[in-house]
């Protein structure tokens, strides 16, 4: 069972559970107001977690510092027990190949073709040519891009491009998914069966962080555990993380209440 807890109430010591720990994290860009306050709390490996929220309240720039894209004004980010915030730059790229992500905007390689996109993370871990061919075609495949492989990414619809981004952010096996409202563009069918590829890649042991406001989606992971974000601040970690994705989903569609807002 995946667990988070607010940082300082878990156990002491070194963790090696914890995949994911942000200790007072704060961000700002530029001479702006914080985006990001106070953020505090840790992962477990193996967990599955939802970031919810409304639109602007911070959910993609938390997730940009969990794949190493940002670094935080102030605090502690701790990946796989290491601290990356005071860690020499060199060390990073390392960190980053164990992190797969689907961008909110997909940021696929606009010269190469569907299969290309989606071999690049094999290619980029150094296996061998003959053997990319069988998985890649295999993930196009589910995620009903098999007739697809040619086309290049301005050929492809928004959903298309989309499950093109998924495909190649799963394809690796990382430690650690991040997806940005990976569902935004496809329709519910193809949505659930998106959260199928999620799940099965949690089951292989892979820590997955979701961003999205579809809340039939995250009530289909009985298991996940919801963090919500509200300007900026992580409301009640672990009050929040108690609830089941289930009854937490419930709430969200009375009026009213933060979750479910529009991108
Ligand atoms: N590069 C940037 N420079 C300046 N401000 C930014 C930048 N990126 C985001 N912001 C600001 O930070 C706040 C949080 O934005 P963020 O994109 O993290 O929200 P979000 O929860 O992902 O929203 P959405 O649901 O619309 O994707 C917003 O007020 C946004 O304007
Ligand atoms: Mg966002």
């Amino acid at each position: 069972m995946a667990g988070c807890t607010g940082f300082g109430r878990g156990r002491s010591g070194l963790d090696m559970d914890r995949i994911i720990q942000f200790e007072n994290i704060g961000l700002r860009y530029g001479a702006d107001d914080e985006v990001l306050s106070d953020i505090s709390f840790s992962l477990t490996t193996g967990g599955f977690y939802f970031l919810t929220g409304a639109s602007g309240a911070g959910k993609t720039s938390l997730l940009k510092l969990l794949y190493l894209a940002q670094r935080p004004t102030r605090g502690v980010l701790k990946l796989f027990g290491e601290d990356v915030v005071m860690m020499h730059r060199s060390r990073l790229p390392g960190f980053r190949r164990r992190i797969g992500v689907v961008f909110q905007d997909f940021r696929l390689v606009p010269h190469l073709s569907a299969f290309d996109n989606v071999a690049l993370p094999l290619r980029v871990a150094g296996m061998d040519e003959q053997e990319i061919a069988g998985p890649v075609e295999e993930m196009l495949g589910w995620v009903g891009l098999g007739g697809r492989q040619d086309a290049l990414p301005a050929s492809l619809s928004g959903g298309e491009q989309q499950r093109i981004a998924i495909a190649r952010a799963v394809i690796g096996r990382p430690d650690i998914l991040v997806a940005d409202e990976p569902t935004g563009n496809v329709d519910p069918e193809m949505a659930k069966r998106l959260i199928g590829l999620f799940e099965a890649l949690n089951r292989l042991g892979t820590t997955i962080v979701i961003a999205t406001h579809d809340l039939p989606l995250i009530g289909q992971i009985g298991h996940a555990q919801m963090m919500r974000l509200d300007k900026g601040r992580l409301i009640d970690p672990t009050g929040a993380l108690r609830f089941p994705p289930a009854s937490a989903a419930r709430e969200g569609q009375r009026p009213g209440l933060p979750l479910g807002s529009a991108q």
